[in-house]
């Protein structure tokens, strides 16, 4: 059965500030979508909408998973049914340690329990594949992590649980070429079992990875969609199109 989100005419509000407005997109696995538009317009706000962000509130419209209503779901629910997001701004969790964090987030979407031995090797496939040392099992999450360091732990983090969809927030951002690579052949690879929705201000995630269809959000509304022509159009004008 084809699976995957379906996000209808969505409007989200924080405290009195409208911030989406009837957005319509529907994700299903082995498709790739691409989210583009003007800072502020709105693309994060959606993706913290789709994983349940208690501080915004949905007013209007739905979000469903293989028809099920995700807005009743508390984001672990959400995550346990094979919704990931990656963070824009991945935050430092003080003390707490990356390998514990990662074999946690893995035990809870795979509803199994696993040594740490065992799960230190799958890791260590993963973390040559990323880009990332082995030391960085020693430390405590994103804690003095460079940029791009958080993005490929986002990265890592998506290999290890193998979402139905993926919501990926700019996770291109500052990614050095070979991570760049990592990430396209990520996507690629997993792309049968998975949906992608993946947000970017830039054409060079679109070098190695296909769109099924490219949308452009501004204030709060998906004003057009289509193929590679758009993000052309955008990286000749600006966002100046309506
Ligand atoms: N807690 C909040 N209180 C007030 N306004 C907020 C809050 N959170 C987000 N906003 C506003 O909502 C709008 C949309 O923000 P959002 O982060 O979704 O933009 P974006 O499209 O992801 O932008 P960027 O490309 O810069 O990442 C912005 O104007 C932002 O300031
Ligand atoms: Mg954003």
């Amino acid at each position: 059965m084809e699976s995957g989100v379906d996000i209808e005419k969505l409007s989200v509000r924080i405290k009195e500030k409208v911030l989406l407005r009837g957005v319509s997109l529907h994700v299903k696995t082995g498709e790739t979508h691409i989210l583009m538009g003007p800072n502020g317009s709105g693309k994060t706000t959606l993706a913290r909408a789709i994983l349940g962000d208690k501080r915004y509130t949905v007013t209007d419209g739905k979000i469903e998973f293989n028809g099920a209503d995700l807005l009743k779901l508390k984001p672990h629910e959400r995550a346990r049914l094979g919704i990931f997001v990656s963070f824009q701004e991945p935050v430092a969790l003080q003390g707490v340690n990356t390998l514990s964090f990662l074999k946690t987030a893995y035990e809870s979407v795979n509803s199994t329990k696993i040594t740490t031995s065992e799960f230190k090797k799958i890791v260590g496939k993963y973390l040559e594949k990323v880009g990332l040392p082995e030391s960085i099992n020693e430390r405590h999450v994103n804690e003095g992590f460079s940029g791009g360091e958080k993005k490929k732990f986002e990265l890592l983090q998506l290999l290890l649980l193998k979402p139905k969809v993926a919501i990926l927030d700019e996770i291109d951002t500052g990614l050095d070429l070979d991570a760049m690579k990592a990430l396209s052949s990520t996507v690629n690879e997993m792309l049968p079992e998975t949906g992608f929705l993946i947000i970017t201000h830039s054409d060079r995630i679109l070098k190695h990875i296909k769109p099924t269809l490219v949308n452009v959000m501004k204030d709060g509304s998906i004003i057009r969609s289509g193929g590679m022509e758009l993000v052309e159009e955008i990286e000749k004008g600006g966002y100046k199109i309506d």
